[in-house]
């Protein structure tokens, strides 16, 4: 078992910290951030994602935290770093973090291997490499490693990678690094670091073009009739399309998608090339987020001051507290701008929103944001609001209408209690009744509900 440190402990390095732990490893997690630190060294978990308070608890024989660089370097051959690369105002990422530990990297004490999961644009490992160089410092070695776990699943994620990616110049830092990866039984990709830099990215990109892909479709499907809910089914029954990411709403958030778009779309326009689909894919998730405003003045009537819409949700995406670029501040900031009174609820993110929406009013719990409302906007599909007393949502409501951003509510048994149910291009009733080979009508399964008018 090998003792390693790890840079920079939020979503990623708290979980590959405690992941590399559960694999056997001793590990030290150090971050500049002291109350993080302390909080952790108490035993508080400073982020929401199930399992991991347990896991930490678990694992704590193998764990220690520090805020000391000089502790955090005192052993292991292998440095993770995990520090955030957010988007700067022109669309680039922001490396002053990873510079900062590179800054820092100790002098000659042993061979070490620096491992970048952070997301870092292509020749970013390059150029910490001459840097190393220039400085003599030859014991270490150079390992891009980018990460793919989710918020909300991302212990499972780590521990059950569709892939490893591990970027290096020379075989044996392949190997050295691949190995500790080994008990995952997962495919390792072996490449070079600009190919592996590459593959996050790309990837990233892919998932968000997916996104606009069907929120596009989804809105010709509000003008023609069509439900894109059985439109993405018959099409992810193909092989060549697959399932995944075709779920229309209201446009992807998170502190990756936006953030890794934009950044590939600059260096190849840095490098002299113009990405035009990833202006395109922005853009449509842009205007996907404000299209509910759209869809309340129709139903509303054009003048929404004074008017109250409930928001469930503020988190990206369930099962998270993070609501780094989450549609909700977009949406919020525009009902706000139009003179709506928005009260919001969501299970744990309410405290990251406080701040940043001083004027958006914060429910204790989702009756109360309805209470008096001329609307509800699903925002979040957290289970919580799947299975609301929807019954008791409407008496509380001024006007029964939801606007269900993510297509996740029952719309026929909403509009069985007297609701009128908007969702993201489902605006007509299908008469698809196509059967699968097991005999299942398709319109009977969860992913497929018919939705009344
Ligand atoms: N969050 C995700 O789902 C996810 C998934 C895959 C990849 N990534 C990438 O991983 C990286 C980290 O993302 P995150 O969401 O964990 O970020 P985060 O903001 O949650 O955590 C970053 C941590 O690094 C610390 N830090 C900053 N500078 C430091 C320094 N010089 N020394 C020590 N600690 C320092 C911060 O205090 C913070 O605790 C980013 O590049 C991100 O794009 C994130």
């Amino acid at each position: 078992m090998s003792r390693i440190t790890v840079i920079g402990v939020g979503y990623v390095g708290l979980v590959t910290a405690v992941c590399l732990a559960e694999l056997g490893h001793d590990v030290t997690a150090m971050d500049i951030d002291t109350a993080k630190i302390d909080g952790l060294k108490a035993g508080e978990v400073p982020i929401y994602e199930p399992g991991l308070t347990e896991l930490i608890a678990k694992n704590r024989d193998r764990l220690s935290f520090t805020t000391d660089p000089v502790e955090a370097y005192a052993s292991g051959e292998f440095i993770f770093v995990c520090v955030d690369t957010p988007p700067t105002y022109s669309g680039d990422a922001d490396l002053s973090r990873i510079w900062s530990v590179i800054e820092n990297l100790p002098p000659e004490d042993g061979e070490r291997i620096l491992i970048v999961k952070s997301t870092v644009p292509v020749g970013t490992g390059a150029a910490i490499k001459v840097t190393l160089a220039q400085r003599g410092y030859e014991h270490i070695r150079y390992c891009s490693n980018p990460e793919f776990l989710r918020e909300g699943s991302a212990i499972h994620d780590f521990l059950h990678p569709d892939r490893v990616v591990v970027g290096a110049d020379d075989a044996p830092t392949r190997d050295k690094v691949g190995a500790l990866y080994e008990p995952l039984h997962a495919p390792i990709v072996k490449t070079s670091v600009p190919s592996a830099e590459m593959i996050k990215y790309a990837s990233n990109a892919f998932l968000a073009t997916k996104i606009s892909f069907i929120n596009e479709i989804a809105n010709v499907c509000e003008q023609t009739g069509a439900d894109v809910r059985t439109v993405a089914q018959g099409m992810g029954l193909d092989e060549r399309i697959g399932p995944h990411f075709l779920q229309a709403g209201i446009g992807y958030g998170g502190s990756c998608f936006p953030k890794d778009v934009s950044a590939l779309k600059q260096l190849a326009g840095n490098s002299g090339y113009h990405f035009q689909l990833l202006t395109a894919v922005i853009e449509v998730n842009e205007l996907q987020k404000r299209r509910v405003i759209g869809k309340l003045k129709r139903l509303l009537g054009p003048e929404l001051r004074g008017k109250h819409i409930a928001l469930l949700g503020l988190a990206f995406k369930p099962n998270t507290d993070d609501v780094r670029e989450a549609s909700s501040i977009v949406l919020a900031g525009r009902l706000l701008a139009e003179g709506a009174h928005v009260v919001a609820h969501d299970p744990i993110a309410m405290e990251h929103i406080r701040g940043m929406l001083p004027s958006v009013i914060l429910a204790a719990d989702p009756y109360e944001a309805l209470e008096e409302a001329d609307a509800a906007v699903l925002v979040t599909e957290w289970p919580e609001y799947l299975e609301l007393d929807w019954e008791r949502a409407r008496d509380l409501m001024a006007q029964p209408l939801v606007v269900d951003g993510r297509n996740s509510l029952d719309g026929e048994a909403l509009a069985r209690l007297g609701f009128v149910y908007e969702g993201v291009g489902t605006a007509a009733p299908e008469d698809v009744g196509t059967a699968t080979p097991g005999g299942d009508d398709m319109n009977t399964s969860p992913s497929h509900r018919v939705v009344m008018d």
